[in-house]
């Protein structure tokens, strides 16, 4: 057993079998103990929405955080995102630009307040309208000038963030970091905002049984032996897919 480096979306992807996750849960820690496997997780969420989930579901601590769909990285536990991230971020970003645009839609409606954040406008929009308006919103943005991606997750989220920010490009901050080589590094997801995830590096990829069209969808049009489609749901599909690729026994 190799040390390698497991990113894993937190809805749907590790939660959603309370049963499996514990499973897993002990096959992780271990893991870590034994090899120095680090976990990361990568979720959507707020820090306050996170740590909700954290309580709830008695997640395992930890090596770092990747929250607000990768515009936000946190480390070895601390409260304050990591700087030189958010330095990256900042160029061609204008936060008050991308609210004032948007409120011209009146098919956004926008998420509650926790979810908001600096570098990270989010709406429920639903799939119907989203067909309609995600390219003349996408292009009203732009004319603006502004340095902007549209992530659009399970028929209901939408979710504008800087353009070089997404989950897997926070992935690819922490490989940098701690020198993980795509080989060694084991992403899991279920839906669009998850689509970075596997699409940055060749990493290896794990996509859970549960997963959304959207994902699916782009699975099938962009094939690749390093990702697995597994048939299990969530944490089920995740330790699937960690043995079919030889991470676990
Ligand atoms: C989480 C976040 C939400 C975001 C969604 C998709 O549910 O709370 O703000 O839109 O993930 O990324
Ligand atoms: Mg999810």
């Amino acid at each position: 057993m190799v040390e390698f480096l497991f990113v894993t979306d937190l809805d749907n992807t590790l939660v959603g079998d309370d049963r499996a996750l514990v499973d897993l849960n002990n096959r992780l820690s271990q893991h870590r103990q034994d090899y120095g496997t680090k976990i990361v997780y990568a979720t959507g969420r707020s820090p306050i929405l996170y740590q909700e989930l954290k309580e709830e579901k008695n997640l395992l601590e930890p090596d770092a955080l990747i929250l607000a769909v990768g515009t936000e990285i946190y480390l070895d536990g601390s409260k304050i995102p990591e700087s030189s991230w958010s330095e990256l971020l900042s160029p061609g970003w204008n936060r008050d630009l991308v609210v004032a645009t948007t409120s011209k839609f009146v098919e956004l409606k926008p998420q509650p307040d926790t979810e908001q954040r600096s570098f990270k406008v989010s709406f429920f929009l639903d799939q119907e309208d989203a067909e309609k308006i995600l390219p003349e919103l996408e292009s009203e943005l732009q004319k603006c000038g502004l340095n902007i991606k549209l992530i659009y997750s399970s028929g209901v989220d939408l979710d504008i963030v800087p353009r070089n920010s997404d989950k897997g490009q926070a992935v690819q901050f922490l490989r940098q970091k701690w020198k993980f080589v795509a080989e060694r590094t084991v992403v899991c997801g279920d839906s669009g905002n998850d689509i970075a995830l596997f699409a940055v590096g060749e990493v290896i990829g794990i996509i859970v049984g549960n997963a959304k069209q959207e994902l699916l969808q782009w699975h099938n049009e962009n094939p690749a032996d390093y990702r697995y489609l597994a048939q299990n749901f969530c944490a089920g599909g995740i330790l699937e897919g960690l043995k079919h690729f030889g991470f676990v026994e």
